[in-house]
Formats: structure tokens, C-alpha cells, sequence
């Protein structure tokens, strides 16, 4: 590890400072240096999220490691930066220990509660050996993200419980929000589901997957009630889209150079770090490196 921390200092930190720690998901070479400038020019600490399916994108954890490694290093961020496997199988988990990620998060909310349990105790192990950071997840999270569908349940209080007494770093837990965009009937986070898990779970800070499209007053609401980090993807991809279409339906790519990959990417780049500084505004996390 260069320049990468676990995320167990920046959360503890927010848990008793009341604020939230932004995991923002990254795709490419653009989005990761949207994430790490803003981070660093608003001094707010940050978990970078990697799915699966991104990994494979960018050719491997092994290269994720070594562009944001090096990327820290070229561009001299000194906030704390977390590299953090999002949703990630068993498999994807060792891979990611082995190839230098500095959190890890496993996903055994479809698993039956017994494996889940057992796989969660075995990397809490591991991660706790080499002061990796290390998320569990309990009552599968709606949506759909690389493959895996869940059904937006919100998660059993005891199993809160028993998951987070293994020691885990910070636990993901269904409180009724999805990945993705929320339908219009959506009922909102179930905040009597937040305070049960709350009070089940002694001090694990608690995470709020699917950030993208929860109002803002809700997300506030549940930092304050033990939610200290909150994960965004959908909403930054939405927002690179829009600005590159922008660019295109403009005609812009047509003009002089404007085919140039570093011209054409700009609009997006510049609307990642927008979004981003618009999500630590809400929660909280501006000065708090
Ligand atoms: P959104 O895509 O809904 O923002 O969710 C992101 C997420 O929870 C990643 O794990």
C-alpha cells in the first residue's frame, strides 16, 4: 500500500463527528481523477468503489491498483483515500487482498445467513492481519448492479447483530433503498427498520447503499441517525452522459480538434466533479480530511 488507507479511520471519524464519507464508484482514468482532484481541492476524505464488472473493464484489480497508486502519487493527493471493492463474491475478495486494494467489501447478502456469516468471519480475519477495512452486507439491496438482483428487503436487525459482532469495519444494511433510479412510488428509507439495526449494532458505522436519487433531507437524516458512509455510482454516470451528448448533439466534435478523446471527455470530466462536490456538501464531508 503507497499512499492508500483502510477506511476505518475516516468512518470512526464521521460516525463521531456526524457527517458522511462519500463512496464514489469509478470507472475509468477520467472518473477516477474527477474523484481524487475534488477530494483534494475540497480536503474531503473519500472511498473509491470498484465493482466487479469495473474491475474487468479496467483489466483487472492488479491495474486499478497501480493507475490510482500512481495517480495519488502524480497528482499529490494527500487526503485519505480508501480503494474499496464494491459488492464483491468471495473470489473477487481474495483477488482484491491480493492485489493491493486497501478495503474490501464482501457481499453475501444472497447467500444463505450461515455461509454469509462463515465467508464474513474468514475475511474479517484476513483483513484485520494485513489493516485492511472490510464491509459486510446483510438483506439483500434492490436494484441491479453486475448481475446481481436484489429485492430491496430491508435487512433482519439480529442478523445486523451477529454479522457485526465478527468486528467488521461497517456494515451494509436494506433499510428499503435500491440501486439505480428509484420508482415514483418508492416508499422512502424506513427509518424505524435504521433505528432497530442502530441500536442492534453498537458502534459499526452503518452503510447507505444506492445513494443515487435518496433526497437529500433522508440521507441527512440518516447520517444522523449512524449512517457514515453513503455510496453513489448511477448519478455520476447519468451526469457524464448528459454533458457528453451535450457535446455531441452541439456539434462540438466537429469542430477543429473537438474529436480529441481529451476534448470530448472534458464536459463529462468537469460534470463528475460537480456531482461529487454537490454529494459532499450533503453530507458533510468537506474539511473533514
Ligand atoms: P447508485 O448507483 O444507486 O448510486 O448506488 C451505488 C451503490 O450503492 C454502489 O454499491
Amino acid at each position: 500500500m503507497g499512499r492508500l488507507v483502510s477506511a476505518k479511520d475516516m468512518l470512526n471519524k464521521a460516525l463521531a463527528g456526524h457527517y458522511g464519507v462519500a463512496q464514489i464508484n469509478i470507472n475509468n482514468l477520467e472518473w477516477t481523477k474527477a474523484v481524487l482532484t475534488t477530494s483534494q481541492e475540497l480536503q474531503a476524505p473519500v472511498i473509491l468503489g470498484v465493482s466487479m464488472g469495473a474491475a474487468k473493464y479496467m483489466t483487472g484489480y492488479k491495474t486499478v491498483t497501480a493507475m490510482v497508486e500512481a495517480m495519488m502519487e502524480s497528482l499529490d493527493i494527500t487526503v485519505p483515500v480508501a480503494l474499496h471493492l464494491d459488492h464483491g463474491n468471495y473470489d473477487a475478495a481474495v483477488a482484491c487482498i491480493k492485489s493491493g486494494f486497501s478495503s474490501i467489501m464482501f457481499d453475501g447478502s444472497s447467500l444463505p445467513f450461515e455461509e454469509n456469516y462463515a465467508k464474513t468471519t474468514a475475511l474479517v480475519n484476513a483483513c484485520d492481519v494485513l489493516g485492511l477495512s472490510l464491509e459486510a452486507e446483510v438483506g439483500s439491496i434492490g436494484g441491479e448492479e453486475d448481475g446481481i438482483i436484489g429485492m430491496g428487503e430491508c435487512a433482519d436487525p439480529e442478523e445486523c447483530a451477529k454479522i457485526a459482532a465478527l468486528g467488521v469495519t461497517m456494515l451494509a444494511a436494506g433499510i428499503g433503498n435500491i440501486h439505480g433510479a428509484y420508482p415514483e412510488n418508492w416508499a422512502g428509507l424506513q427509518f424505524d427498520v435504521l433505528e432497530k439495526i442502530r441500536a442492534a449494532t453498537g458502534n459499526v458505522p452503518l452503510v447507505l447503499h444506492g445513494g443515487t436519487g435518496i433526497p437529500d433531507e433522508q440521507v441527512k437524516k440518516a447520517i444522523g441517525m449512524g449512517v457514515s458512509k453513503i455510496n453513489v455510482n448511477t448519478e455520476c454516470q447519468w451526469v457524464f452522459q448528459e454533458a457528453t451528448r451535450k457535446y455531441i448533439e452541439e456539434g462540438k466534435d466537429k469542430v477543429g480538434k473537438g474529436f480529441d478523446p481529451r476534448k470530448l471527455l472534458a464536459p463529462g470530466y468537469e460534470a463528475i466533479k460537480a456531482k461529487v462536490k454537490e454529494k459532499y456538501e450533503v453530507f458533510g464531508s468537506i474539511g473533514k480530511a
